[in-house]
């Protein structure tokens, strides 16, 4: 029995992790076991509660209920918590997942334990260092063994950096997106399901759905002013799930939202899948609501200078609009609209792949 600790902490985890706890548990029962440790760098019930109870997750093993903080306090008390579980179970391989603090101190305390760590979305780069996550995944990358990359741009990213299959014990697979997993099963959920976002929320006709959390755009209040300003422009109807860290700036900024924009709680990931298959596009700094919007054959306007997910733009259906209200109120006015949508991440199987791939190399 090959038995595997998860780290996860953040929102964007929850669902990644759900592919893959999926996975063990219907395709490698009797030889993968896994003990899920949430560190507890989200925990308002509609950041992290509701993944687990929408997605069937089962309940984390340990909660080391860290809360927020500074990076380096919260990271330090995750590294701690985290190294006593390794000594105390001794798995043979650490699982962490993306670029959050939580999966930064996944790898450290794994790494300085000489236990194996395996990093799924491996290889993505901003080539922004000022980025906490930047930091994170480079790092991350760096100290694991198993580097599971969605993507070719990934696999050349992490050779950029000497990081290549069989040197210095570094193992480097391409295996597709795990997000892309999640979109294909729970959106078949979604399709059967009765109750509906739209409906409660009084929704009809066309409308944007935006997200926005990334610190440099709600730590810098020239860039989120500029950005409130261009999609305030916009006479169409929008949706706007707002993170609580984004929610804190508004209410300090006094930014007022346009009458046509709907700004709400964060919400479950069935009621994400629901309004992102829904609305006309997307608005978003999110790593994985870009690919989302992929996914859903929805055009994708970031609001960063950069992406880690660059064929999502080479495809053309994401362009990057950083913080400038000209440029954001034209790319809101005149929506992308490419004719095809290449398959860049995978075949919907990457989590079973993952497994598999540690099983038989391991
Ligand atoms: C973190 C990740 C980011 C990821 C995002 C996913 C890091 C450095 N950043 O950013 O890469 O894209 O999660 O959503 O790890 N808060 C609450 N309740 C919660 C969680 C957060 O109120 O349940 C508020 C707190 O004021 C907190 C702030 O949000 O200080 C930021 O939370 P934190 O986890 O530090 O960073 P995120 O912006 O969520
Ligand atoms: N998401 C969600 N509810 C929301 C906002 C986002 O379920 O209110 C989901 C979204 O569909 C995607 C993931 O959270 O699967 C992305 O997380 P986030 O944007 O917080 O982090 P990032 O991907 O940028 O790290």
């Amino acid at each position: 029995m090959l038995r595997i600790t998860t780290i996860v902490g953040a929102r964007p985890q929850f669902i990644k992790a759900a592919v893959i706890g999926r996975a063990i548990r219907e395709r490698f029962s009797g030889k993968v076991s896994e003990y899920l440790i949430h560190t507890g760098q989200h925990y308002d019930e509609n950041m992290s509660e509701v993944f687990f109870r929408e997605m069937s997750i089962p309940s984390p093993d340990l909660n080391l209920q860290i809360g927020s903080g500074p990076h380096g306090e919260t990271t330090g008390k995750m590294l701690m918590g985290i190294e006593s579980a390794l000594i105390a179970n001794k798995p043979d391989l650490l699982l962490v997942y993306g670029d959050t603090n939580s999966t930064l101190a996944g790898a450290l305390a794994a790494s300085k334990a000489l236990i194996p760590v395996a990093h799924v979305e491996a290889g993505l780069r901003s080539f922004n260092r000022s980025m906490p996550e930047e930091q994170n995944r480079v790092l991350t990358d760096h100290l694991s063994q198993f580097l599971f990359c969605p993507t070719q741009a990934a696999i050349d990213n992490l050779a950029h950096e000497g990081i290549t299959h069989g040197r210095n014990g570094y193992r480097v697979f391409r295996t597709g997106d795990v997000m892309l997993d999640a979109s294909l099963f729970y959106r078949e959920q979604v399709a059967q399901r009765s109750n509906s976002i739209i409906k409660d929320l009084d929704l009809s006709g066309d409308f944007f759905l935006l997200t926005m959390h990334r610190a440099e755009n709600t730590d810098d209040p020239v860039r989120l002013r500029a950005i409130w300003e261009g999609i305030t422009r916009s006479d169409m109807q929008g949706v706007f799930p707002v993170h609580p860290r984004t929610r804190k700036v508004i209410e300090q900024l006094g930014l007022k939202p346009s009458r046509n924009l709907k700004l709400i709680e964060p919400v479950g990931y069935h009621d994400m899948i629901e309004l992102e298959s829904t609305c006309s596009f997307i608005v978003t700094d999110s790593g994985g609501v870009q690919k989302e919007a992929f996914f859903f054959g929805k055009p994708c306007i970031t609001l960063r200078d950069q992406t880690e997910w660059v064929e999502t733009v080479e495809a053309g259906w994401n362009v990057l609009v950083g913080a400038n209200s000209d440029v954001i109120g034209a790319a809101m006015k005149r929506p992308l609209a490419p004719a095809e949508r290449p398959l860049l991440y995978g075949d919907g199987h990457a989590g079973e792949q993952i497994v598999e791939t540690i099983l038989s190399a391991i």
